[in-house]
């Protein structure tokens, strides 16, 4: 119950606004909140458990009602005397300032806003938009991409394990590329997707790597579908995020899951090509790698590779976000230093 609770105390006390604050109540109270699931789940407890249960239930709502009532209250106070002032004053008089003491407002992380702007670009080339599993099996995050248990390529990806089940059979997800996975498994081709979310790996923090960081992978499976449309793909995507004066190349790499597979590389946006410590002094910074789909992962969830073709990238979002914003340490992006923040 605590989390419960305390998730929607937070959401509620982060509405920003009267009418985000209506849209957070139903989403934290409504008949479809998180609340109003664990009511029906009372049914199943026997009666003490439920009679207990109930209460802790009915308490909590009590207790988050009269809080969004006092948000409530803050929020119209804030948006009227907001509007007086605008009211009062020519608009072009009230400064920032002005609007950030009547109301503090929060702000989306830069990795979270950078993920939607990705979406964005890839949204408007036809891709929808997927989500998967953080915690995967063995069979997911590897086998089924073409990397059976023992293969050295394991290595290229430090992999924090589970306790659970037998050993090493699920891990934290060293990758989004398990997510192909799922979506070839959901249903028939043709699938157009990109898949962000959080990784794993077990490697220590410096200025280009975090242990926790943000892929976004994409994931193309048609008729016909030929490196050109990767290559193409890959190229609209660097000058719509990046803007044009930064360069893209495509290097020869290596994935088990792809065949051929390339690394895209850009201009290093923190020395613009002269060598730094982001880069390693090569002037290039890794941005992703890509390639297509390797016929053996078709294989693997049963599409044919005779008929179908496709390419698959997986972009670093936290490395995006340093190279656009020309951040030299990606590791203040997990400090949460609000002079930081607040810059974005
Ligand atoms: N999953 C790979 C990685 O994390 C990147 C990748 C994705 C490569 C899709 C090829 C195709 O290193």
């Amino acid at each position: 119950m605590g989390r419960l609770e305390r998730d929607a105390a937070d959401a509620l006390a982060a509405a920003a606004s009267s009418a985000e604050l209506a849209e957070v109540e139903t989403a934290a109270l409504g008949k479809r909140s998180a609340l109003a699931a664990a009511h029906r789940h009372l049914a199943a407890l026997d009666p003490d458990a439920r009679r207990a249960a109930g209460k802790a239930l009915h308490d909590a709502r009590t207790r988050l009602e009269a809080l969004a009532a006092a948000r409530a209250e803050e929020l119209v106070a804030a948006e009227r005397a907001l509007m007086l002032g605008r009211d009062r004053l020519d608009l072009t008089e009230v400064t920032a300032d002005e609007i950030r003491s009547a109301m503090t407002r929060g702000r989306l992380h830069l990795v979270t806003q950078t993920r939607r702007e990705l979406e964005d670009v890839f949204v408007a080339m036809g891709f929808t938009v997927a989500e998967g599993p953080e915690a995967e099996t063995d069979w997911y995050n590897f086998e089924a991409l073409n990397i059976p248990p023992a293969h050295p390529a394991r290595s290229m990806w430090d992999t924090f394990y589970l306790e659970l089940g037998q050993p090493e059979t699920v891990v934290l997800r060293t990758h989004t590329s398990p997510v192909q996975i799922h979506l070839m498994e959901d249903g028939p081709p043709p699938v157009h997707a990109v898949i962000p979310g959080r990784c794993y790996r077990r490697e220590t923090a410096d200025a280009r790597h975090l242990p926790v960081f943000h892929q976004l992978e994409g994931l193309v499976v048609d008729r016909g579908i030929t490196f050109g449309d990767l290559a193409g793909t890959i190229e609209t995507f660097t000058t719509a995020y990046f803007g044009p004066d930064i360069h893209s190349r495509l290097r020869p790499g290596y994935f088990p899951f792809t065949e051929p597979s390339a690394e895209v590389e850009v201009t290093c946006t923190i020395c613009r090509g002269a060598g730094c410590r982001t880069c390693s002094s090569t002037g290039w910074v890794e941005l992703a790698g890509c390639g297509m789909v390797d016929p053996a992962v078709f294989e693997a969830v049963g599409i044919d590779p005779e008929e179908w073709s496709g390419f698959a990238f997986g972009f670093g979002i936290d490395r995006c976000a340093q190279m656009r914003h020309v951040i030299a340490d990606m590791r203040v992006l997990t400090e949460n230093d609000v002079r930081f923040l607040r810059l974005f």
